[in-house]
């Protein structure tokens, strides 16, 4: 491999986006002392190169692909966008089957269909051609209020860029989602606090964005894509401006919803992160290239 070093690197510490994110100190001293349900416990100092250690049970081994029923289920889609009189294809016949509690990581070089994928599957975007059927249900049959709603209770979503709002802090951030669709009977308000105990953020609830680090921030928003409890969580290269270790915190966590039941797609250029899902699908220009289910 050449000297350069690029965004397809695996293990390359990204610092632009911790600055930008106005982080001061490490991400260790902003974590509270005692452990955390989805905290890891990766220990590793500067000077050795970081091993990231994921904690997986024994019956949730790599490469495992559950049997259950599907969740997700993309039928012979094609995507392609208008650009001024020309017609452009992105995705060109896509078939996947994602099943219930499996966690999928899609890799792929920059540019070849992965967020127009990951967009479809969460109804962010509608198919130029085929089917997209979440929990039973075809996505070419709802009208837009429908999709909102299951959009809002049934996926999460979470950004390599976090889109967390700048203006409001983490416990408003984390309760966003609900203004627009929330389960009936749940105090949205104790939720979030919960959420963001959770994901170790006890003592930044009232901080805004600005005041957190990358991993702060992903945690947030880690919190809020789970505020309304939803059956599939779908990030886009979540790591992808954190550093190896922060990023090994945020696959630790990703693990654990995972193994309570998650069904997790995760888009990552990162070959180390994505040998810890159950199945890598490779997409390659707008095609499925290799489902790989060892
Ligand atoms: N809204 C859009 N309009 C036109 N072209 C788009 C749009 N969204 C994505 N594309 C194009 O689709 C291709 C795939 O993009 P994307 O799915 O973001 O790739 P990846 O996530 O794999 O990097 C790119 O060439 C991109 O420029
Ligand atoms: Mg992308």
């Amino acid at each position: 491999m050449e000297d350069k070093k690029s965004d397809d690197e695996p293990g390359v510490v990204n610092s632009g986006s911790e600055s930008r994110n106005g982080a001061s100190g490490s991400e260790e001293d902003a974590l509270p002392s005692e452990d955390r349900s989805l905290m890891s416990n990766n220990e590793s100092t500067d000077e050795e190169p970081f091993v990231c250690e994921v904690n997986r049970s024994e019956k949730r081994a790599p490469g495992s692909v559950p049997e259950a029923a599907p969740i997700i289920e993309v039928i012979n889609v094609k995507k392609s966008y208008i650009l001024g009189d020309m017609e452009v294809s992105i995705l060109h016949d896509i078939n996947l089957t994602v099943r219930e509690g499996e966690f999928l990581a899609i890799m792929g070089p920059s540019g070849s269909g992965k967020s127009t994928l990951m967009n479809l599957i969460g109804f962010l975007d509608r198919p130029t051609e085929g089917k997209i059927i979440i929990k039973g249900r075809d996505v070419n049959k709802l009208s837009d209020k429908e999709i909102a709603r299951l959009r809002g209770l049934e996926v999460g979503f979470i950004f390599q860029t976090f889109n967390l709002i700048p203006r409001l802090n983490a416990l408003e951030n984390v309760e966003l989602p609900t203004y627009a669709n929330a389960r009936e009977g749940v105090d949205t308000h104790k939720k979030a606090r919960e959420l963001l105990e959770l994901v170790g953020l006890d003592d930044r609830m009232h901080h805004k964005p600005s005041e957190l680090s990358g991993g702060q921030s992903q945690r947030v928003a880690i919190a809020r894509s789970l505020i309304n409890d939803p059956a599939i969580l779908l990030a886009d290269e979540p790591t992808g401006n954190l550093d190896s270790k922060t990023g090994c915190e945020i696959l630790n966590m990703f693990t654990k919803l995972n193994e309570e039941g998650r069904t997790i797609v995760m888009i990552t250029h990162d070959p180390d992160i994505a040998k810890y899902a159950d199945r890598v699908v490779l997409v390659k220009d707008g095609i499925i290239q290799s489902q790989d289910n060892s």
